[in-house]
């Protein structure tokens, strides 16, 4: 289980003081599938640096399984809203790269390195340095260097963003899988509420600054779920009317 205790961030902008997150308490359960989704600017990637240990919270804490989070933890990988691939290594030594801190031979890495670089479609160009690449294919590489190392607790900062439609939902649909597989808990964010309530078990929702969840709402769609066809479920329709009415009304105060 992740807690997320009471935890404030507050940074000293060069436009003055910022309140980025204001006490923000959540609990996620062990193998949950939790999707964000708020306003630009409302706190969400400052609340996924927190827990994936890159900047420390100026109040309150983060636990994993009752242990207090203090830094970067191997237990938790984090698909960041930029790429940050090395321009200096090839793809399939990028995709490597957690497996190699972690030691594991390279003959191994490599077949494990290939076998994801094809299920997400990028099977020849594993040689190929980033500036070869498309902005899309980037980011599958992104997402595959973080799912390689399976890490207990995956953080998604809106990790299908630069996708077009199909590949989205190829990829959509292939994340649901592994997560249903490999039992990992998912906090996945999102500007885009159909994909929050088509993943999620549960969606949370962010306010304008400073940032706290004004909401959550339970995901009742059964499991698994078709993705393709999902938006024409009326289980479906009538949790995302009653999000979106609740996003209005936000923005609205
Ligand atoms: N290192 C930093 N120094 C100063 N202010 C920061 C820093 N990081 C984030 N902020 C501020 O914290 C607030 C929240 O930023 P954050 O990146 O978490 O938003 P976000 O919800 O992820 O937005 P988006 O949807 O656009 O990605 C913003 O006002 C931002 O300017
Ligand atoms: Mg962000």
């Amino acid at each position: 289980m992740l807690s997320i205790i009471d935890v404030a961030k507050h940074f000293e902008g060069r436009t003055g003081p910022v309140i980025a997150l204001d006490r923000v308490h959540l609990t996620v359960q062990k193998g949950e599938f939790v999707t964000v989704v708020g306003p630009s600017g409302c706190g969400k990637s400052t609340l996924l640096n927190l827990i994936a240990g890159l900047i420390e919270p100026s109040e309150g804490h983060m636990e994993l399984d009752g242990e207090r989070i203090r830094g970067i933890d191997r237990r938790i990988g984090y698909v960041t809203q930029s790429h940050n691939l090395f321009a200096w290594r090839t793809l399939r030594d990028n995709v490597c790269f957690p497996l190699e801190l972690a030691g594991v031979p390279r003959a191994e890495r490599y077949r494990r390195a290939d076998r994801w670089l094809e299920i997400v479609g990028l099977q020849g160009f594993a040689p190929a340095y980033p500036h070869e690449l498309s902005g899309g294919m980037r980011q599958r590489g992104n997402i595959v260097r973080t799912l390689i190392y399976e890490p207990q607790v995956i953080l998604m900062d809106e990790p299908f963003g630069p996708l077009d439609a199909q590949t989205r939902i190829t990829l959509q649909d292939l994340l649901l899988r592994i997560w249903q597989e490999t039992g990992s808990t998912v906090i996945f964010i999102t500007h885009d509420l159909a994909e929050a309530v088509a993943l999620g078990d549960r969606v949370v929702l962010m306010g304008r600054r400073p940032g706290r969840v004004t909401h959550i709402e339970q995901v009742s769609v059964p499991r698994p779920r078709d993705i393709q066809h999902i938006h024409d479920d009326a289980e479906f329709r009538s949790i995302y009317d009653r999000i979106w009415h609740k996003l209005e009304k936000q923005t609205d105060d």
